[in-house]
């Protein structure tokens, strides 16, 4: 995780940095550090905490400076602490670096530096590398780029980093494996960053370089691109940024999250809008169009993915398996990439993550790939790592998701696997045409059911007001609610920091029954479509146990109504649409506790927005 930017140009690097280390505070906000070069010399400002906390301990910088780089931690090696923070210098104070990544092999390369007589103030990985890129120039003489070329060769694990050299202070060398890193392409001026959000106002051109390459950007001299490997030029590619910095603000509302779960009626509609095609309801989806003998081939679809992505995959594998009669399994990342799982070249691997990034899942994809899998992302972030490693995929066009918990992420993923698995079903034939046309037209629907849903905000905050002093949480569902259940507990647990659990209604009786009291809250999804009966007895079992009862409900809905302690009214619409909107009312519920609770809402403890280690 961590966030990384630079400049290198004609304006003042502080406020670029700054503002930019504020956007990717989601990668991680242990601790916040910058570097500078004021024309005499680097000054570097760094502290344990946010970014802020650098704007206050740096206000003494001397003057404007035109290079800087600067870091967002989310600590790995070393507890967050002043010491610990980026930028790194190496032994001579000649050279900085920040990185965002694991080196796994710090430890010996660590004490074969020692050996040479180099000492580390901290106990970051990071500053062994700034050591050795130092130790590589020195003993071998070589110019920057050169002996960060070198000292990575040396290097395992995984890095996006950035360097600059107090004695050439015109360039700012970059490297990547495995950690994202874009390079905007300004006139004359250069941004680096872990995502393009730092820079967008300023252009929207970027690169985003590949896995083992480097670039050195030199101030007038513009920049080059090398295979870190054997050192081959690369030519740049330089892509087109689609969003706009109003889409990263938080626009009126008090929080990202509240923002995001706002957002969805129209992320919903953006992640289907020309792939839902006439009356007639067409499904034109280039990414599966394009190898639809791969899907229609499949001997079975495997979902994998991490958190919220995992859930929507177990939506998913209700909806591919009732419309489109294809067999899936939905593995966690990070389980498949370390069992010996069995995979063919007639299985079709589905990975799914809002970031793009999360490092298991990127992992499973690698091994699915050599097995000869076809491999199919599902990813929000454009131009991400797991979107380009992917054969082909499907861009969820949900906007930039800031929060860190997870919110029109979820819903847009199960809006794309919806419409893959209606694709399927149609052309497969499992799917009768008059079902095919019903479910097309009830998605079509559901970005204005979700702005019904929506306006249960304030109930649903009354409500919080309720529970919000609660240890405990259970939350239940059956079918395609089930995944709803575990979502809503991963809500309430990541933000407010209760402890919450998610079962399959039906599971109640076999253990948890026994954690029912008058203390529990119980958040029960009882909508009409779908073994409604059956929850409703559920409900009866809870209550004679004297558990207090929210019963998220179908609009209009009476007997669970007589049951519950508080009842909170969804649209009715097809059953296997419901987690669409089902998911609404447990989303701000969390939302509501947290910010009752006087929680971190869109930056949780110890959490981060993209998971790019292990
Ligand atoms: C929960 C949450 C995480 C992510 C998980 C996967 O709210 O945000 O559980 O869903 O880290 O991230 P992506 O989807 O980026 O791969």
């Amino acid at each position: 995780m961590c966030g990384i930017v630079g400049y290198i140009g004609h304006r003042d690097a502080y406020p670029i940095i700054t503002n930019g280390l504020k956007r990717l505070e989601y990668r991680g906000y242990d601790s916040a550090g910058i570097a500078l070069y004021n024309g005499n010399g680097l000054e570097l400002f760094k502290t344990k905490g946010k970014v802020a906390q650098l704007e206050v301990i740096s206000k003494k910088r001397s003057s404007n400076a035109h290079i800087g780089i600067g870091h967002t931690r989310w600590a790995t090696h070393g507890v967050p602490s002043d010491i610990n923070a980026h930028p790194h210098t190496s032994n001579s104070g000649d050279l900085v670096l920040i990185h965002n990544g694991i080196i796994e092999n710090y430890n010996s390369l660590k004490i074969a530096l020692e050996n040479k007589g180099f000492h580390f103030e901290s106990d970051t990985d990071t500053e062994v590398l700034v050591n050795l890129i130092e130790y590589v120039q020195k003993t071998e003489g070589h110019k920057l780029g050169k002996a960060v070329q070198l000292a990575l060769k040396e290097v395992v694990g995984a890095y996006a980093i950035a360097v600059i050299d107090n004695k050439k202070p015109n360039e700012i060398v970059v490297a990547k494996l495995g950690s994202p890193l874009a390079i905007g392409i300004g006139n004359d001026e250069f941004f680096i960053a872990s995502d393009a959000s730092p820079f967008i106002e300023y252009t929207k051109n970027a690169i985003y370089l590949e896995d083992e390459q480097m670039a050195i950007i030199r101030l007038e001299k513009g920049l080059r691109i090398r295979k870190i490997k054997d050192d081959s030029l690369v030519s740049p590619v330089i892509q087109e940024l689609h969003f706009s910095l109003e889409q990263i603000e938080k626009g009126g509302y008090d929080h990202f999250m509240l923002k995001e779960i706002f957002e969805q009626p129209k992320a919903i509609k953006d992640t289907y809008r020309g792939r839902l095609v006439g009356k007639e309801g067409l499904i034109k989806m280039a990414g599966v169009d394009d190898h639809l003998d791969k899907f229609l081939n499949a001997d079975r679809l495997i979902i994998v993915a991490c958190g919220t992505s995992w859930h929507a995959g177990l939506v998913a594998e209700y909806i591919f398996e009732n419309l489109a009669r294809i067999p899936v399994e939905v593995e966690y990342a990070s389980e498949f990439r370390y069992r010996n799982p069995v995979i063919s070249s007639r299985d079709v691997v589905i990975a799914i993550s809002q970031s793009g990034e999360t490092a298991d899942t990127l992992a499973a994809i690698k091994l699915a790939k050599s097995h000869g899998a076809f491999v199919f992302g599902v990813c929000n972030v454009v131009g991400s790592t797991i979107a380009r490693e992917t054969n082909a995929g499907s861009y969820t066009h949900a906007g930039p998701e800031i929060g860190v918990a997870s919110t029109k992420a979820f819903t847009t993923q199960i809006t794309i696997l919806t419409l893959i698995a209606l694709k399927l079903g149609r052309l497969k034939g499992t799917l009768e045409e008059k079902q095919y046309i019903e479910t097309v037209r009830g998605l079509e629907a559901i970005p204005e059911k979700v702005s019904i849903a929506l306006k249960e905000n304030d109930a649903v905050e009354a409500i919080a007001k309720v529970y919000n002093q609660a240890k405990n949480c259970l939350y239940l569902g059956r079918g395609y609610n089930f995944p709803v259940a575990l979502e809503g507990a991963l809500k309430l647990k990541e933000i407010s920091y209760i402890h919450a659990e998610g079962y399959p209604a039906a599971e109640m009786k076999h253990g948890p029954i026994a954690l029912i009291d008058e203390n529990m809250p119980v958040i029960v999804i009882a909508t009409k479509k779908g073994h409604y009966d059956k929850i409703v007895s559920n409900i009866q079992e809870i209550k004679s146990r004297k558990g207090k009862i929210i019963a998220i409900v179908s609009q209009g809905d009476q007997t669970v109504r007589e049951l519950a302690d508080h009842v909170i009214e969804v649209p009715e619409t097809l059953e296997c649409l419901a987690p669409l909107l089902t998911t609404i009312p447990l989303q701000l519920l969390s939302y509501h506790i947290a910010v009752q609770l006087n929680r971190n809402v869109d930056q949780p403890r110890n959490l981060a927005k993209s998971v790019t280690v292990e």
